[in-house]
């Protein structure tokens, strides 16, 4: 069934799905890999499209693959799909042109971290909706980190207690990020560091442990768990 977006929603999503996922080994771009007999893809665009305030829909695709992808979600929601670049960023930066300014917040969710809730969306939405110019979900970190210099000698302890895990979406005030992305120079760097660099301060929400980005072949084993819980 296809889900209907809320024409009255302040809210575009920028999802970037123009990955090869040279991590995950051979096999085709990471999005279109399947998850439950489903691509990862179809998984975050159902969950994004099942948010209440989301208006539009923006999915920058792999070059190749921007036909097959309108296909294969056309039945899922009324989605733009834009073809992504050689970075991220420049991904994100091609779906974000598309965007009307009337839109007033702009989410970007990878497409990797396909089991985000919807939930998850929306609170980040309402954040910006509240004031804050640029959200961000993290979690805490639980490994104790170190940090390591040349013949992998320790340094030091890193403080855990300052240090956050950081997920998507990443929610920004539509202004905020369409500054920051034109003004990039660093094209490694993720969406709130854009803004960072502009002085704009960033805050933390809790994020999800179903918002993991599946990168590695265990992940998609654990995606592959999670989804069958009740
Ligand atoms: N992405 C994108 N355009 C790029 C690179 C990445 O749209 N040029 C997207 C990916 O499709 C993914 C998200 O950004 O949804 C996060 O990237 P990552 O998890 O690193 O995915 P890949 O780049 O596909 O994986 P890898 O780095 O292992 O190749
Ligand atoms: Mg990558």
């Amino acid at each position: 069934m296809t889900a209907q977006l809320n024409a009255r929603g302040d809210v575009a999503v920028l999802v970037p799905a123009a990955g090869a996922g040279v991590r995950m080994g051979p096999g085709g771009p990471k999005a279109l890999r399947l998850l439950a007999g489903e691509p990862l893809l179809v998984h975050a665009i159902r969950r994004v499209a099942a948010a209440a305030s989301v208006r539009m829909i923006v999915v920058a695709a792999p070059a190749a693959e921007v036909e097959a992808v309108r296909e294969l979600l056309a039945s899922i929601a009324d989605v733009t799909v834009v073809a992504g670049g050689a970075e991220r960023q420049e991904s994100v930066s091609l779906a974000l042109s598309v965007v009307p300014r009337e839109i007033g917040i702009v989410l970007v969710h990878d497409a990797a971290r396909a089991l985000t809730p919807p939930q998850l969306i929306e609170s980040v939405a309402a954040a910006v909706r509240g004031g804050l110019p640029a959200v961000i979900p993290v979690l805490p970190v639980i490994d104790t980190i170190k940090e390591v210099g040349p013949g992998e000698i320790v340094h030091g302890t890193v403080d855990r207690s300052v240090l956050r895990s950081v997920q998507t979406p990443q929610g920004f005030r539509h202004d905020v990020l369409a500054a920051a992305h034109a003004a990039a120079t660093d094209p490694l760097t993720d969406d709130a560091g854009l803004v960072e660099k502009a002085g704009v301060p960033v805050t933390c929400v809790p994020g999800s442990e179903f918002a993991l980005k599946i990168t590695r072949p265990l992940d998609l084993i654990l995606a592959e768990a999670l989804i069958r819980l009740p």
